[in-house]
């Protein structure tokens, strides 16, 4: 495959933490971190919960900050009697642009199945946002040696019925369950291999030229410390980070040390 450049992708996943003030005090403190220049080097995104997204909208517009609103989930329908759902149409309202998808927490916890995740990746980009699709193995299937495949399976259904030209815009995210809120990230070099299989597995089921506009980022236990390694790797354009993004510096000190 020819090698291109792709501009890098950081998310701030902050899952069910900060209320709609802390939201506010995080994006103040990020924004005394990293300046406006870094901003334009890497398209960085914050995922707060639904009930923060009005807050840090506002302040994104008003100030024209570099940063992409985020979402965590959605439900796949449109609107109708779905009691605590939000639907794309809802997050596209808010200036959302990327929402996370299949996230390991949501898989396990809310039941996700693959079919879910792969309606809800296109209901996403129907609604002409950019799904971060999650995918990733646990630590028993990597133990087993079925990492590759499991994770290569996870993509083609992800992806399934997906036009040529939707997956080119597409952000997937490997992150193995053993990493994530645990300390114990990958290494850049098992994030690289991984990273690179999925690429080879969109250009099976797309082309080659898709396959390397796909960006695909990893995640799992990112902090400062790490976070320059994995993006060094040709495959790795970008991190989705958990827990170092809940506060403001140290989510400026990782963007600072991929861009
Ligand atoms: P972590 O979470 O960085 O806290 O490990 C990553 C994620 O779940 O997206």
């Amino acid at each position: 495959m020819e090698k291109i450049t792709r501009k890098k992708i950081i998310c701030g996943n902050w899952k069910m933490n900060h209320s709609h003030y802390e939201a506010v005090q995080t994006i103040q403190q990020l924004k005394a971190t990293v300046s406006e220049e870094d901003l334009i080097k890497a398209d960085v995104v914050i995922h707060p919960p639904f009930t923060s997204l009005r807050s840090l909208q506002t302040i994104f517009e008003a100030e024209k900050l570099g940063i992409f609103l985020g979402a965590q989930h959605c439900y796949f329908e449109k609107s109708g009697a779905f009691t605590g759902e939000i639907s794309p149409e809802m997050l596209l309202k808010l200036h959302v642009t990327f929402v996370i998808v299949g996230h390991s927490e949501r898989r396990t916890l809310f039941n996700q199945s693959d079919e879910i995740v792969n309606k809800t990746a296109k209901a996403i980009s129907e609604a002409q946002m950019i799904p971060v699709i999650c995918v990733g193995e646990s630590q028993k299937i990597r133990e087993a040696g079925e990492h590759f495949d499991f994770v290569a399976s996870q993509v083609e259904a992800a992806l399934s019925g997906f036009r040529i030209d939707t997956v080119k815009r597409i952000v997937l995210a490997y992150e193995p369950i053993w990493a994530i809120g645990t300390g114990n990230n990958a290494t850049a070099e098992d994030a690289q291999d991984m990273c690179a299989s999925i690429r080879k597995k969109v250009s099976e089921l797309y082309d080659s030229d898709t396959a390397n506009l796909v960006r695909i980022q990893y995640g799992g236990s990112v902090n400062e410390e790490n976070a320059g390694s994995f993006c060094k790797k040709y495959d790795v354009d970008g991190l989705l980070v958990g827990g170092a993004s809940l506060d403001g510096v140290k989510f400026g000190n990782v963007i600072k040390a991929v861009i």
